[in-house]
């Protein structure tokens, strides 16, 4: 057998298909693409489900790739077996339409036996039991014998995702020698967990489509999808024990041991954390670099899971500082010739996990010792289970990711109420679900069927803003009519139209329409998904009747600050790129006339300097009076264009491309000046977080930013006076006023001083004796807390000996306050017990220390009652 590292095991690979005419292409990303059955890629056929079903072409019909692959699934056997990842690499080779069964059976033989030099009787074959084909090929026409090709069902050889390519499989698996034998029974692949046979290789024999509706259509022609497990195979060419120990992971472990001052292989349940650190962090910094950031949500929530978990392991293992932005390094190294954006993306993967790491780090003590409370109590009382709520309360407070709490409670026996979790986080879901704006989808009024089925219409405001055409239909009320007249509501179709329909976050335009017989005010306009504008009017004058030749206004100074601010948006979101990273993506956007508002993905708060930077990006596209240039194309020339933006409507082929010189090209149905000079100027107001793992910006252009400018003059101006700083010398008056008020504070302090002398001096004079106790208790007016706890420290340290009980009239209301010295507490007196008792009479609580205690009571009048009730308190308790 030949020894490989995981990276010359891949380059053999793909030189093999290359040499058979196979067309080799990079990894796609983790992300899937125009596909939302998956979150992850997690098989190398995943990005290439159009391929097989002949909606996309390759410029030949056999690919071959080392494809990037999540799975997380399995999550909970990372680091126990030898052969779980949540990160891996699939070797495959495909065919669409092209080769088959027996050249993929050919060529998976004489890549594994003749390149890999894999002996002859190491091969086990499974097949599809109803497969005699593939059980002929290999055993007559490859050799192997007939007792190690198995025969099962559908279970076990038939393989398929919930949507997409599927069919009949052979799996190869490789004996890796009896010391590698978990017990005796295992002696063929049919042993469950078998760690001595290995399945290296799936060979699909992709015939059918599964659709969402769970229906197999046979495809057009027969293709092959196959499946090798990049590290599988390195381990076995390495003979080496597990997937991490091949050479890589064996680096990557290293780095761990010089981190936990721990050696590998000593104790069973480190060399687990060490295998999850290893994995994990393989993970995310695979995820980060696609673009994944942690949220509670999707993707994010499995890269949160896989930061925090590797976190959690890093604290097992004695790791006490913030390590995986460091760790992750070994990955970049070992993996950059491969994957060249691990390297670009540097800067922003440490930054991203170091950030992520770094708040769990924040709540985890805290979560843990809550937990432990939690398992305590669960274990006092017999029980097994930890409620939904608190599983929920760990979630939500601490950050602590369902997988994580479930873990740390195996470790210890016992489990989570999983449902109970899950209603828990529905039910904040359900609260926390805001007004969201209605999706691109199109408005369907109140979902009237006429207005699904109407045509599109034409829409001529890109170019002008009032235009003639021909009323073709009015709804009312749910009504298809005929007229519409004075103070009426309702909608006017028309063939042709300049008034922009609500969509991509661009608020619906306003107007006018005249027809020959009436005017109506145009209040919104919306779009269906059809792309039929629909004009929201109220009719002012006369009437309407269908066929009516039009006049279509649109209000044009509101349509222009529209277009302002679009225009700005776009600029904005590539100023964000440039100044916060590339993996700021737009995550929402509302135009309107009086402001933009954009969201984006992002995962911290942005400084006030970095603000200030991307302001003064956007502002100089705005004084360099930019060109801004729109142009239909098909999709696949906006993409080599570099434009940015999701294209979704897939019944329209061309795009329309939106440039503002180099600096920004996106995809964009919106309207928009015709130069970015026009936009004038744009001022930030305010930057926030909208949800995990997204910011939201708010800003406004033109004339708001000349308003704005007004009313801080204004605001500047009326603080002024307000002051009473006649020359406009605002600091300085601030300055002088401050001074004034820190001598008059310093005057108050004085006068307290003196008057709690002269109130001392009569209190001490009250005093009295209970049980040989000394008893200093007062009603007063007027005195605050402060003051009496002052007394009260005098009358201590006066008397050595004492117990203090005041109440005081401020503001309408009470306050009582206690003081006991020590060697009373240890007599039995208890401040906080009388405070309770007193305060209780005027209608209040209160209570405290033995020594110490304050409480409160709103009914006045009863002043004289709480303190007149203390001699007989104490009485009881001296
Ligand atoms: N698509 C097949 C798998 O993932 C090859 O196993």
């Amino acid at each position: 057998m030949k020894r490989l590292s995981l990276q010359h095991a891949r380059k053999e690979f793909l030189n093999f298909f290359a040499s058979k005419e196979h067309l080799v292409l990079k990894s796609f990303s983790l992300i899937p693409e125009n596909d939302k059955s998956l979150l992850l890629i997690n098989a190398g056929m995943a990005p290439l489900k159009q391929y097989f079903t002949k909606e996309k072409k390759f410029s030949k019909d056999r690919v071959s790739t080392s494809q990037k692959c999540i799975r997380t699934a399995d999550i909970e056997n990372i680091g126990k077996t030898e052969r779980h990842a949540t990160f891996f690499e699939m070797l495959g080779n495909f065919s669409f339409g092209d080769y088959f069964k027996k050249e993929a059976i050919h060529w998976a033989w004489e890549f594994l036996h003749g390149k890999m030099e894999i002996e002859k009787e190491r091969f086990w074959i499974t097949v599809f039991k109803e497969d005699d084909e593939a059980f002929r090929i290999w055993n007559e026409e490859i050799g192997i014998e007939q007792d190690r090709i198995l025969r099962l069902g559908k279970e076990d050889n038939f393989w398929e995702l919930e949507v997409g390519p599927c069919g009949p499989c052979s799996e190869i698996h490789i004996d890796r020698g009896e010391k590698y034998a978990k017990c005796a029974e295992d002696v063929s692949p049919l042993h469950p967990d078998s760690s001595r046979f290995t399945e290296v290789w799936n060979l699909v024999f992709t015939q059918f489509n599964r659709t969402e509706n769970g229906e197999y259509l046979p495809l057009a022609s027969p293709n092959i999808d196959t499946g090798m497990g990049l590290e599988r195979l390195a381990m076995i060419s390495q003979d080496a024990d597990n997937i991490f120990e091949i050479d890589f992971m064996k680096k990557l472990m290293g780095e761990v041991e010089k981190l936990s001052h721990k050696k590998y292989k000593t104790l069973e349940k480190d060399d687990i954390s060490m295998r999850i650190i290893g994995d994990h962090t393989k993970a995310m910094t695979f995820l980060v670099s696609d673009g994944v950031l942690p949220s509670n949500e999707g993707r994010g929530y499995v890269l949160r899971k896989l930061i925090r978990r590797a976190a959690r392991h890093g604290i097992l293992l004695g790791i006490d500082e913030l390590f995986l932005n460091d760790l992750l390094m070994q990955v970049i190294e070992d993996y950059k010739d491969e994957y060249p954006e691990l390297k670009e993306n540097e800067d922003m993967i440490r930054r991203v996990v170091r950030r992520e790491e770094e708040k769990f780090r924040e709540t985890i003590h805290q979560g843990l010792s809550i937990l432990e409370e939690m398992t305590s109590q669960i274990i006092d009382s017999d029980k097994k289970v930890l409620s939904g709520e608190n599983a929920f309360k760990l979630y939500d407070t601490y950050g602590f990711p369902l997988d994580l709490t479930k873990e740390i409670l195996e470790e210890k026996g016992l489990f989570v109420d999983e449902e109970g979790f899950k209603v828990a986080l529905d039910e904040q879901k359900t609260r926390s679900r805001s007004a969201r704006r209605e999706g691109e989808a199109g408005w369907t009024g109140e979902n009237h069927e006429y207005l699904a089925k109407l045509e599109k219409t034409h829409f001529s405001g890109y170019d002008v803003l009032s235009e003639e055409g021909v009323l073709t239909a009015i709804y009312s009320k749910g009504d298809s009519l005929e007229e519409l007249s004075e103070g009426e509501e309702g909608i006017l179709v028309t063939n042709t139209s300049p008034f922009y329909g609500e969509g991509g976050g661009q608020v619906g335009d306003t107007g006018l329409i005249i027809g020959p017989d009436g005017k109506a005010r145009v209040i919104d306009t919306k779009k269906t998904k059809n792309a039929g504008i629909l004009h929201i009017v109220q009719v002012e004058q006369g009437e309407f009747s269908v066929a009516d030749p039009l006049k279509l206004l649109v209000d044009i100074n509101r349509r222009r600050d529209i277009m302002k601010n679009h225009s700005c948006t776009h600029l904005l979101h590539r100023a964000l790129r440039e100044i916060l990273g590339v993996h700021v993506h737009q995550a929402g956007s509302l135009v309107t006339p009086d402001h933009l508002r954009f969201d984006f993905t992002h995962f911290e708060g942005i400084s006030k300097e970095d603000l200030a930077k991307v302001e003064a990006k956007v502002n100089e596209f705005i004084f360099a009076a930019v060109p801004i240039v729109t142009e239909e194309m098909d999709y696949e020339a906006s993409k080599e264009k570099g434009a940015m933006g999701l294209f979704e409507d897939k019944y329209q082929d061309k795009v329309r491309v939106v440039s503002m010189g180099d600096f920004s090209v996106e995809l964009c149905g919106g309207t928009h000046v015709k130069n970015t000079g026009e936009i004038q100027m744009m001022r930030i107001v305010s930057e926030g977080s909208v949800a995990s793992g997204v910011r939201r910006i708010e800003a406004i252009t033109g004339r708001k930013v000349y308003e704005f400018i007004l009313e801080q003059a204004r605001k500047m101006e009326e603080i002024a006076l307000l002051l009473g700083a006649k020359d406009g010398n605002i600091k300085q008056r601030i300055e002088s006023l401050k001074s004034e008020l820190k001598e008059k504070e310093e005057i108050i302090s004085q006068y307290k001083k003196s008057r709690s002398k002269d109130i001392f001096a009569d209190l001490l004079k009250m005093k009295k004796e209970v049980k040989g106790v000394n008893v200093v208790a007062a009603a007063l007016e007027d005195v605050d807390v402060e003051t009496l706890r002052n007394i009260q420290d005098h009358m201590a340290h006066e008397l050595e000996s004492v117990i203090c009980v005041f109440g005081s009239k401020v503001n309408n209301k009470l306050v009582f306050t206690a003081s006991v010295t020590k060697d009373l507490v240890t007599k039995g007196a208890h401040a906080g017990k009388i405070i309770a008792q007193i305060s209780k009479i005027a209608d209040g609580n209160g209570g405290g220390r033995a020594d110490n205690a304050t409480g409160g009571g709103k009914d006045v009048s009863k002043l004289h009652e709480a303190i007149d009730a203390v001699e007989g308190i104490l009485e009881k308790m001296v």
